[in-house]
């Protein structure tokens, strides 16, 4: 796999890693383990999925030395308070039994009041972020980044901050590319990770959807057959021959195997890939938080 030096740290981030958004508990230990004994590099998890613990788990329980582990968590909406950063980091930290994070992201730009009900508060992301870039200095956190931010976000924090995020962390997929995004992104010197990088095939995604799962649109099962591979190979080979590094979920043994092999595409095949015309956001949450995501990006919700 290709691996992607980050700024500011000059890090190494893999270019390849197991999402465990979903994985339901008790077998997102096991994921991870069979994912990191097959030679995943990363491991992404988030403090909202409630799985930190059980991903510590598996990375014990596997063979591989820590010191070959990339692991990214994500500090939840509820934790923005600038003295609630450092709190929620060493929470997310001592859940995975881990001295350093390799990457934490701010999950999402809006904030939100701790507890069960969902209300968002005014705390802009900028304070946010300068809490989050002292954890830098603390020696136990190695790269900050960001997750599911609008463009015009991504620009009011490089206005602010001190220090960049390394890492953008967005859904993409052939219904949802973002050219235009990712394009600044470089720009900006922001590496970009793909999540949903299958179009999350979770059923409560795409209910009376008359798209079809990205998974079987007819481009990219051509494409699994000229390479004798599958369309989820495909589809994250596409990620990667694009410059991306791409997080593939599943919890299924045999998938987990078949998502590691890495089939480098043809330029004017990752070109038919981008060219695919349909668009859809599987993953907006907007209208359950009460906050207008990816207000200026495709497919947002007016
Ligand atoms: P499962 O975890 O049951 O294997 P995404 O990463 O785009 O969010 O997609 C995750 C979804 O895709 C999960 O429902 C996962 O199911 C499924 N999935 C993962 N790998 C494959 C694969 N190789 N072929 C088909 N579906 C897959």
């Amino acid at each position: 796999y290709p691996y992607f030096k980050l700024e500011p740290s000059g890090d190494l981030l893999p270019g390849f890693g197991l999402g465990s958004w979903l994985s339901k508990p008790g077998e997102v230990e096991e994921a991870v383990r069979i994912a990191l004994d097959a030679g995943y590099p990363l491991i992404d998890t988030a403090a909202i999925y409630g799985n930190e613990a059980e991903v510590g788990e598996g990375i014990r329980r596997s063979k591989v030395p820590r010191s070959e582990i990339w692991i990214t968590t994500k500090l939840w909406n509820d934790a923005h308070r600038p003295e609630d950063v450092l709190p929620a980091f060493e929470k997310s930290r001592k859940a995975l039994g881990v001295e350093t994070i390799d990457l934490y992201l701010m999950h999402y730009p809006c904030a939100m009041e701790p507890g069960e009900e969902i209300k968002v508060i005014d705390i802009s992301f900028t304070e946010t972020w300068a809490a989050m870039e002292a954890l830098l200095e603390t020696g136990k956190c190695r790269n900050i980044g960001i997750s599911n931010f609008s463009q015009a976000e991504v620009e009011t924090l490089l206005a602010s901050c001190k220090v960049k995020p390394a890492v953008h962390q967005l859904e993409r997929h052939p219904y949802l590319p973002q050219h235009d995004f990712i394009k600044k992104h470089e720009e900006w010197g922001i590496h970009v990770t793909a999540y949903s990088p299958l179009g999350n095939t979770n059923p409560s995604y795409a209910k009376g959807d008359t798209l079809p799962p990205v998974l079987k649109n007819a481009v990219v099962t051509d494409l699994a057959e000229k390479y004798e591979a599958t369309p989820a190979q495909i589809l994250i080979s596409w990620q990667l021959s694009s410059g991306l590094s791409v997080l593939p979920k599943s919890t299924t043994p045999k998938r987990i195997l078949e998502n590691a092999r890495y089939v480098p595409l043809a330029a004017e095949d990752v070109a038919k890939i981008d060219d695919i015309p349909d668009r859809r956001r599987y993953c907006d949450f907007s209208e359950v938080i009460g906050y207008k995501y990816y207000a200026d990006l495709e497919c947002h919700i007016d």
